[in-house]
């Protein structure tokens, strides 16, 4: 049903395009009511399904205490992260994205998957400007996230921002 918009074609700058086109037309698909916890795992397997050399993407979700598992693809992971602890609570304490080539180097790393190497986390902000969570993605590969991924991926954190969160 929802299909790549495109054909990925090795060329970043259309690949981006398609990949961007994709998730709007998912988060814009019609449905009876507002389905936030749908679309992020939509937005997840996109993610997943759509990057190569990545083993984990999905999202930690505030929930005015903690961060809390939400959608993801890829194997079990840690449900609470408590603020400024781990990749992703630094990333939402920060409200920046934090890009860690090397897992082992980062103190207070959480290893939720021993086959994750390197990892991003980008926050995710609500309209009102507050944090509403983390979008989290792993790789088996040691500095698998340049800063074309970083660009990337705050880009696609800000199309889930407009038409997914509100
Ligand atoms: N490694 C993350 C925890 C979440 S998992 O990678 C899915 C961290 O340090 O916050």
């Amino acid at each position: 049903m929802f299909e790549l918009c495109g054909t990925l074609s090795g060329d970043r700058e259309s690949d981006e395009r398609v990949i961007l086109d994709t998730l709007s037309s998912i988060l814009s698909y019609q449905r009876d009511s507002y389905h936030l916890i749908s679309d992020l795992a939509n937005t997840a397997a996109l993610i997943f399904n759509t990057f190569r050399r990545i083993n984990w993407a999905g999202f930690y979700i505030y929930d005015g205490d903690k961060l809390v598992l939400g959608p993801f693809s890829g194997e079990p992971a840690c449900i609470d992260i408590r603020v400024g602890r781990g990749v992703c609570g630094s990333a939402f304490e920060r409200g920046e994205t934090v890009v860690v080539d090397d897992v082992s180097l980062f103190p207070g790393h959480i290893a939720c998957s021993s086959a994750s190497k390197s990892e991003i986390v980008v926050p995710i902000f609500s309209s009102s400007g507050s944090c509403f969570g983390v979008l989290d993605i792993d790789s088996p590969e040691r500095g698998r996230f340049s800063s074309f991924d970083k660009a990337f991926f705050e880009k696609i954190a800000e199309v889930i921002s407009k038409e997914a969160v509100g």
